[in-house]
């Protein structure tokens, strides 16, 4: 069974809308498993505080490495990689998510505040990742994006059609469009080529659309296209 654990000060939104759908579905035939573990719960003192002023001065709090620290080693990470979420980490790719899924599952710490102690990040080995160029108010919501990415992965969770869909990702190109019945809809009719019945001609203008797509809209996925990535588990590489 696939193990997500979540170190978080919100436990009540997971499994959220992962409990629904076809990832719901797969929690509740154990092809998954959600567990949080409740930050507060490892806060010091009366108010079991969890967060301190940044030293060097500047807005907001931050999360203490003591109490973060404590939370890890409660969460019993085992052979999972320890995910920390933020917009200062690796972007998210289907390469990354491909390789989490394929592993025994994950422990995600979920920030809130302005974030976390360097030095428990670097301490642990932390593998930081980003959901996108854009600051959200906590990890929370970008767990969720990462679970889902790699539940719908898992062996079983969804039909072999789809699978072959993703693999078109793999080749790190936007998918061609699609379309349905009716062949004519308000006055726009559906590429001829597509009813042609013509197997072949059908796949050349997939792929050329897929091609022209990430040309046009992700000139950053097209120079990368002839390329290569790889190395997408290592911990995230530390300046000194
Ligand atoms: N936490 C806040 N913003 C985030 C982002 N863009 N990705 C991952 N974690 C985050």
């Amino acid at each position: 069974m696939w193990r997500a654990s979540l170190i978080t000060l919100f436990p009540a939104m997971f499994p959220g809308p992962l409990g629904q759908s076809l990832a719901g579905r797969a929690l509740g035939e154990g092809v998954w498993s959600c567990d949080t573990l409740d930050l507060r719960g490892f806060g010091l003192g009366r108010h079991a505080q969890v967060d301190d002023t940044p030293f060097g001065g500047g807005a907001g709090m931050v999360m203490r490495p003591d109490v973060i620290d404590a939370a890890c080693t409660a969460a019993d990470p085992g052979g999972r990689p320890l995910i920390y979420l933020t917009p200062r980490g690796q972007p998210l790719t289907q390469a990354l998510v491909r390789d989490l899924a394929a592993g025994p599952g994950v422990v995600v710490l979920c920030g809130r505040y302005e974030g976390v102690d360097q030095r428990v990040l670097e301490a642990r080995g932390m593998l930081e990742i980003s959901v996108g160029d854009y600051v959200l108010s906590g990890g929370e919501p970008a767990a969720l994006v990462l679970l889902d990415a790699c539940i719908r992965l898992l062996p079983g969770v969804m039909g072999g059609t789809d699978s072959a869909r993703e693999e078109s990702f793999a080749d790190g190109l936007l998918e061609y469009p699609l379309y349905t019945r009716p062949a004519e809809w308000n006055g726009r009719p559906v590429p001829p080529v597509l009813l042609s019945g013509n197997h072949g001609d059908v796949a050349r203008w997939r792929a050329e659309q897929a091609a022209r797509a990430t040309r046009e809209r992700r000139p950053d996925l097209w120079k990368m296209h002839a390329g290569s990535a790889g190395g997408a588990l290592a911990p995230t590489a530390q300046a000194h």
